[in-house]
């Protein structure tokens, strides 16, 4: 992205700092999904351990760490949610690298193309109800409340995509309400978690969501384009999984409104057909019809969405790192 030419366009987010400063919490939280992956089952230790030694961001678990703490939290119980956050994030990636047939994930092979779709599937409902256990212990129907409901919400996103699949007559508002579903609201849950948790008021907890929803809005619009655009090595996952899959993402849904009659067709027949060979072709459209750029910009518009949704939240450190977290989802690079 050419930020360093816009005026106004902040310096890089130092990731690693966020991290850093978030290190003694996300320890805690990393203890408490390595203790919760427990079972007698072996298979599932095998695949749970697979895919949550193989890394990640763990960017949702630490929005709920740091929302708390930035609104003045001082208990332990985010430790609790971050990881249930977690856990439904590596559920839904489970069945997501199934129906998105994808065999690299975090750097590594996925769970589906070392153990097979069932196994991946089965393990993914596990995480799922250790999730919702683990929640449960922790006994506020506030919190039950918003997880169920971000659950379900997920759900439907993912199926309201599968409609979508293969129509490159998808809207750009069908396109941004699949995306709020199956990603934006689990980063509002994480965020108005950490709110819940410190004890706010109605008003500050919806500021909380907001921010969480932007954020997450911008995260997979930038995923989406990363998927065109990114060092595959770096981002740990294959280049053009969503065309093969024939899935009508932002920069495809611009370029067919803006490109000649042939780019269109051309974008089209890829959807229909979901053909990954047509790789190389679309990315040098969507880059002539500026479908890119403007990506990037509808994910930094969304960014900044989310910044301004803290305006009215006390300066400090931890508020400092979110409004951070919100550059590095567009800035980022894996
Ligand atoms: C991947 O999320 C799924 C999307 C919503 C795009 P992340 O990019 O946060 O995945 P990890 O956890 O860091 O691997
Ligand atoms: C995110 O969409 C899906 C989930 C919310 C699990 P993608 O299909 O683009 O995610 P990646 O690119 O496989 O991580
Ligand atoms: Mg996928
Ligand atoms: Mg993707």
């Amino acid at each position: 992205m050419s930020s360093s030419n816009t005026p106004h366009t902040p310096e890089k987010v130092d990731f690693k700092a966020i991290q850093q400063l978030m290190s003694p919490a996300m320890t805690a939280v990393d203890q408490e999904i390595l203790q919760q992956l427990n079972s007698d089952v072996v298979l599932i230790n095998q695949i749970g351990f697979h895919i949550v030694n193989s890394g990640g961001k763990r960017l949702r678990p630490m929005l709920v760490a740091l929302t708390a703490r930035a609104l003045g939290y001082q208990g332990a119980q985010h430790t609790t949610l971050a990881a249930v956050i977690e856990f439904i994030h590596t559920a839904t990636l489970l069945h997501d690298d199934v129906v998105d047939e994808s065999d690299m994930r975090r750097g590594d092979d996925t769970a589906n193309a070392i153990w097979g779709n069932a196994a991946s599937v089965l393990v993914g409902d596990f995480l799922y109800s250790r999730a919702f256990e683990m929640m449960v212990g922790v006994n506020n129907m506030r919190v039950m409340d918003i997880l169920s409901h971000t659950t379900n919400a997920i759900a439907e996103g993912e199926v309201l995509q599968l409609l979508n699949i293969n129509n490159p007559d998808t809207s750009e508002a069908q396109y941004l309400e699949v995306i709020r579903r199956k990603t934006a609201k689990l980063f509002e849950a994480a965020t108005q978690l950490g709110a819940v948790l410190a004890g706010e008021d109605e008003k500050t907890e919806a500021a909380l969501a907001t921010y969480g929803l932007h954020l997450g809005n911008a995260f997979q619009i930038m995923d989406d384009m990363l998927d065109y655009m990114a060092d595959a090595e770096q981002l740990g996952k294959n280049l053009g999984d969503d065309l093969a899959e024939g899935k009508p993402t932002l920069p495809l849904i611009h370029a067919m409104c803006h490109g000649t009659d042939e780019q269109t067709n051309f974008i089209k027949d890829a959807i229909k057909n979901g053909n990954r060979e047509a790789y190389t072709e679309i990315l040098a459209i969507i880059k002539s019809t500026g479908s890119l750029d403007y990506t990037a910009e509808f994910a930094k518009k969304e960014a900044l969405l989310a910044i301004t949704a803290l305006s009215n939240i006390a300066d400090n450190e931890h508020k400092k790192a979110m409004q951070e977290l919100a550059l590095f989802s567009i800035q980022r690079s894996y």
